[in-house]
């Protein structure tokens, strides 16, 4: 999903990366094939009561507020309405246009206080739940608020953010982010575009694309985009990763072999590519790897 950013109040990198996350999540959950666009405000409590008072006529503050441009009809949502989202396509974007999110920072951390957990999981939450209504569910009725909540639920299951801790993030779901986050690779040079998802232990995942520069030698690769974005938000410890391109299989090269054994030499290395998938060990792509244990202990 392409989100156009606005954000004006100060935020965690990590929620941002987790919404783009959740917001991809939502699309491949409900089934959506088409490319599509939301516009995300990221913002305080003053600037949400102002469209609050004068979109909806109600003068407070909220925690998220979505105004999408499809009008569906009733029982239709995004996955069953093609034709419906074709009509909001967008040629400079390249993709169709849901419509419009607002997310109040300050409501995000006193409802993950109020809840019991962290920040990140609310702005995913909220996330999620904008986007359900972008994607034509709403909570008016009481048979439409409990297929709301099951979406949201199933969404952020898929992202190892539901309420049930135990809840793993398959293959599949692995597979689909990496081709989502292939999407956004920056691949001008080669043409080669790349994507990964890569799984932590404690359930996040973290995407990333390959990032190309005029100076081609620093180039990064989609698996290490994703891997550095983990590592700077604190997670060292990794169960798989999937990487996705278009018509090779895309192993991952030396260098990011290297870096992926630094932390997790026995994750489980997925591809797909072309409709195929594949499947090995670290282990195997790297024998003999030289890591951390290699080194001798520090007195
Ligand atoms: N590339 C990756 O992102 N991952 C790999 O495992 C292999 C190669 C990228 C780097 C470069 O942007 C393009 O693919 C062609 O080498």
């Amino acid at each position: 999903m392409k989100l156009l950013w606005q954000i004006e109040t100060e935020t965690a990198p990590a929620w941002l990366s987790l919404i783009q996350t959740a917001a991809d999540a939502a699309l491949l959950t409900e089934g959506v094939a088409r490319p599509c666009a939301a516009s995300i405000r990221v913002c305080g409590d003053e600037a949400i009561r102002e469209v609050n008072r004068e979109c909806r006529g109600i003068d407070r503050a909220t925690d998220v507020l979505s105004f999408p441009t499809v009008g569906y009809p009733a029982g239709t949502t995004a996955g069953c309405a093609d034709k419906l989202l074709l009509r909001e396509f967008d040629d400079e974007l390249n993709a169709c246009m849901l419509g419009d999110l607002i997310i109040s920072v300050p409501h995000v951390l006193a409802q993950a206080e109020e809840y019991g957990h962290s920040p990140e999981r609310e702005a995913a939450y909220l996330t999620v739940h904008g986007l359900c209504h972008l994607m034509g569910y709403d909570h008016i009725e009481e048979d439409d608020r409990r297929r709301m909540r099951a979406m949201e639920e199933k969404i952020l299951a898929s992202i190892g953010m539901d309420r049930d801790e135990s809840a793993a993030v398959s293959d599949e779901t692995l597979l689909a982010l990496a081709i989502q986050a292939r999407e956004r690779s920056y691949s001008p040079y080669s043409g080669f575009a790349v994507g990964a998802a890569l799984l932590c232990e404690d359930g996040r995942v973290f995407q990333g694309c390959n990032i190309e520069n005029a100076s081609f030698g620093l180039t990064n690769c989609a698996e290490r985009t994703a891997l550095f974005k983990a590592v700077s938000e604190g997670a060292r410890e990794f169960t798989a990763i999937a990487i996705a391109a278009e018509k090779a299989a895309p192993w991952p090269c030396g260098a990011c072999r290297q870096a992926l054994n630094e932390f997790a030499p026995g994750i489980r290395v997925l591809v797909t590519w072309d409709g195929q998938t594949d499947e090995k060990p670290l282990s195997e792509l790297l024998p003999c790897g030289f890591g951390p244990k290699e080194l001798p202990k520090k007195e």
